[in-house]
């Protein structure tokens, strides 16, 4: 049976990016394949969380994990952080990454840029690390959104590159995934770009009617089509993807054609996404606090998790060591 790996940071609650572009693959791929899915705690060290907020993070994506349907008997859930076999990894395999090829990232570029103050070492190995959560169980299939394309990248040409180093054939070359095909890109509600936690253009699972509606209703759109079909400009684009993934079919044709006949109303167009939106995320959102709730619940998905993934990363990490060279005399 074929391995998938996915990971999340656990840097704020999840948005529909993170489901449309992650989850969703992760609720039939537990079914059909051998699943690891992990909170990325290591990762969101790069942005320095005071411990309070680390921590309660991690539990939140835990819960919203748990409510959006991964199911830990099937799947192996775990937190990055319970299997310190991958921090060794990623040491042993950064001596084969390049500093030139960090450097020129988009993701390390674009986090220069923003964090311009901290730019610190941890962000340059991201993708090293990365790779290391993916290779340590030898995984095939990485379900994911499109903004992790290149990261993939890097996984697949430091796995390549070990496999030469060493003359073996031992990773796998992993592949990003997604069960329609093309990675999704999730838009946000600011008219440009991709939605992201940090951004302030998020709709989150968590996300109460009152205020998603009015998120909703004050998002970026233009001045109206002037002429039949006319083409569609970025932020009125954007929200038309984000009725593709939430709203019927029927709705989101019904709005398209209004739109080509010059007759769209965006307040209404507005209106029936958020409702659909509020459909779609209520069921989720109850379910997030009695599960948060459940201490003894997590702690029990939690060690389960940690076992299954610690026996996997410790079998590779054994293996690589010894490829390496280092072994007992
Ligand atoms: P993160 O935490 O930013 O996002 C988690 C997942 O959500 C997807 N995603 C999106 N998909 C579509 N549209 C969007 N607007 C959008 N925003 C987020 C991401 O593609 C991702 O699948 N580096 C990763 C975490 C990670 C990881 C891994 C993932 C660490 N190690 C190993 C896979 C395998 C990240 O920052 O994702």
């Amino acid at each position: 049976m074929q391995t998938v790996v996915s990971g999340i940071r656990p840097t704020g609650n999840l948005h529909l990016g993170n489901y449309f572009g992650a989850v969703k693959n992760f609720l039939r791929m537990q079914n059909e394949y051998n699943c690891y899915f992990f909170i990325a705690d290591y990762h969101s060290l790069t942005t320095h969380p005071t411990p309070e907020n680390l921590h309660n993070n991690v539990k939140q994506v835990l819960a919203e994990y748990l409510a959006c349907g991964l199911d830990p008997e099937k799947s192996t859930i775990y937190i990055q952080s319970d299997v310190p076999a991958v921090a060794e990894m990623a040491l042993l395999m950064s001596m084969n990454a390049y500093l030139g090829e960090l450097e020129r990232t988009t993701s390390f570029k674009d986090k220069a840029r923003q964090q311009p103050d901290n730019v610190n070492a941890g962000l340059l190995n991201y993708p090293v690390l990365m790779a290391c959560d993916i290779l340590i169980h030898r995984a095939d299939k990485v379900p994911v959104g499109k903004d992790q394309e290149q990261n993939l990248e890097m996984t697949r040409k430091f796995a390549n590159r070990f496999n030469h180093m060493y003359k073996q054939d031992y990773f796998k070359i992993p592949q990003s995934f997604n069960y329609g095909e093309a990675l999704v890109k999730i838009p946000g509600l600011d008219g440009s770009g991709k939605m992201g936690k940090s951004e302030g253009n998020g709709i989150f699972l968590v996300d109460e009617p009152k205020p998603l509606r009015k998120k909703v209703m004050s998002a970026v759109t233009d001045s109206g089509p002037t002429e039949p079909n006319s083409p569609v400009s970025e932020p009125v684009q954007n929200l038309f993807t984000l009725m593709e993934v939430v709203s019927t079919p029927d709705t989101l044709q019904f709005f398209k054609d209004k739109y080509a006949s010059c007759e769209i109303r965006y307040g209404d167009l507005k209106k029936q996404l958020a409702e659909d939106i509020i459909l779609f995320n209520t069921p989720i959102r109850e379910k997030i606090e009695d599960i948060k709730a459940n201490t003894v619940y997590l702690n029990k998905v939690v060690n389960m998790g940690r076992e299954k993934a610690q026996e996997s990363a410790e079998k590779t990490l054994r293996d690589i060591r010894e490829i390496i060279g280092i072994k007992h005399f």
